[in-house]
């Protein structure tokens, strides 16, 4: 891997820029078809943000600086570097045997039932050093930035205790100030019940909202809190009663549901969450109520693909006005993927998005789920230089080629990487 850090970076030879330009709202309906492709483009980039963008016979008219580094695209693709909204990347190690029971005809939720599952991955957390699980993190965001990923959302959530939630905040912290990328962190202490409060998920509650949730905002651990909200992990009420105690400490909201059965999930709305994730069985009521909000629905085909289930309605919650993002939602359990592009590939070919629809939902509504579309997500002046370079001819390929598609390189915040 070469890396080169500057102040000026042109990129040329692009054969199709995708800026996602557009409305400053998130991407619904047909407006999520809209790539503001630019053919034989370029891209400048200085001091970390985009400082010119548009068709390069016109950029380079008047472009007189020969101090910058250039960087020759070769006709490829180039794309606001991917958003991957919804990442658990702090554990240890693989779950072998909840897989191959899974293999073997049992449930997710008759392994979680029988202690296997996230508590099964709770004590390796527990015993390893913020060190050691900060390798692992930083591992993770060096392979999804392999594959075209700039920024991500992390969850802690493998902890489950106020001692090792905040070692696995931390852990977040420390490999993010290694990483070129952006990385935004969440709360999921509401993951599952921990063994030791078994039989009393309410004292759980009560310890995450009245010490994990204070002590995180104190020390600016997290931005978000996150709740699994889910039959087997908590109810509708202890989510609002989490989402309150979040909002108390000026922290943001967003929450795992339907997972696995619908919920009632517009009684969460006056928490106005960042983003519900999964969906896979929301009911039409809720769906029609979500399309009204500007919380984003993020889907996790991944997930899907790896338990063997149902697949969320992508095509419904489109046309019903849904502001639509893609994630991997990398996590030892349901989706050990760290590929957007094999994402993007399942959104198409089992949810029928379009190539178009699924590019936006990476990167623009991504930004709107992590409310950092004021700057990431699309290649306007002024914003973060994020890109990703691919060498295709066709933005559609990022698609179609399935499981082995790494990028050239990356732009992460004015830096480029190639690979
Ligand atoms: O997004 N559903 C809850 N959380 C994860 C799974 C975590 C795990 O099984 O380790 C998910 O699918
Ligand atoms: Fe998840």
């Amino acid at each position: 891997m070469i890396e080169t850090a500057h102040r000026g970076l042109l990129l040329t030879n692009i054969g199709q820029l995708l800026t996602l330009t557009g409305s400053s709202r998130s991407r619904r309906g047909a407006e999520l078809s809209d790539l503001g492709i630019v053919e034989h483009a370029a891209v400048l980039c200085r001091d970390g943000k985009i400082a010119a963008v548009g068709s390069e016979s016109e950029l380079m008219r008047s472009f007189k600086d020969s101090s910058v580094e250039r960087v020759d695209c070769q006709g490829g693709v180039v794309l606001p570097g991917f958003i991957d909204s919804h990442t658990h990347p702090v554990f240890t190690s693989p779950r072998l045997v909840d897989f191959e029971k899974r293999i073997q005809g049992a449930s997710y939720e008759q392994i979680a039932q029988a202690g296997g599952g996230i508590r099964s991955g709770v004590a390796g957390v527990r015993a390893a050093t913020e060190e050691e699980l900060a390798t692992h993190v930083l591992l993770a965001l060096r392979s999804m930035q392999v594959c075209g990923t700039t920024t991500v959302e992390a969850k802690s959530g493998y902890g489950l205790s106020p001692d090792s939630e905040r070692k696995s905040l931390r852990a977040i912290q420390r490999a993010a100030s290694k990483w070129e990328g952006t990385v935004i962190p969440t709360l999921l202490a509401a993951h599952v019940v921990p063994a030791e409060f078994a039989g009393k998920p309410n004292a759980y509650v009560d310890l995450i909202c009245s010490e994990i949730i204070p002590e995180t905002a104190k020390a600016k651990l997290a931005q978000y809190v996150d709740v699994f909200c889910e039959r087997g992990a908590f109810t509708l009420e202890q989510t609002e009663r989490v989402f309150t105690a979040a909002q108390e400490h000026g922290l943001g909201v967003r929450a795992h549901v339907c997972q696995f059965t619908p919920a009632e999930v517009s009684r969460l709305a006056r928490f106005d969450p960042a983003s519900f994730d999964h969906l896979d069985c929301i009911d039409d009521n809720n769906l029609k109520a979500l399309a009204t909000q500007n919380t984003v629905a993020t889907l996790l085909p991944g997930a899907s693909y790896f338990l063997g289930h149902a697949y969320p309605p992508a095509r419904k919650l489109i046309a019903a006005g849904a502001a639509v993002a893609l994630a991997t939602d990398y996590n030892p359990g349901t989706s050990p993927t760290s590929s957007m592009p094999l994402v993007l590939s399942l959104a198409c070919t089992q949810m029928r998005m379009e190539p178009a629809e699924a590019i936006a939902a990476a990167t623009i509504n991504g930004a709107h789920a992590l409310r950092l579309a004021d700057r990431k997500g699309s290649i306007e002046l002024g914003k973060d230089a994020d890109l990703a370079i691919f060498d295709f001819g066709d933005y559609r390929e990022l698609c179609y080629w399935f499981g082995s598609t790494t990028c050239r390189g990356t732009v992460t915040n004015g830096r480029l990487e190639i690979f």
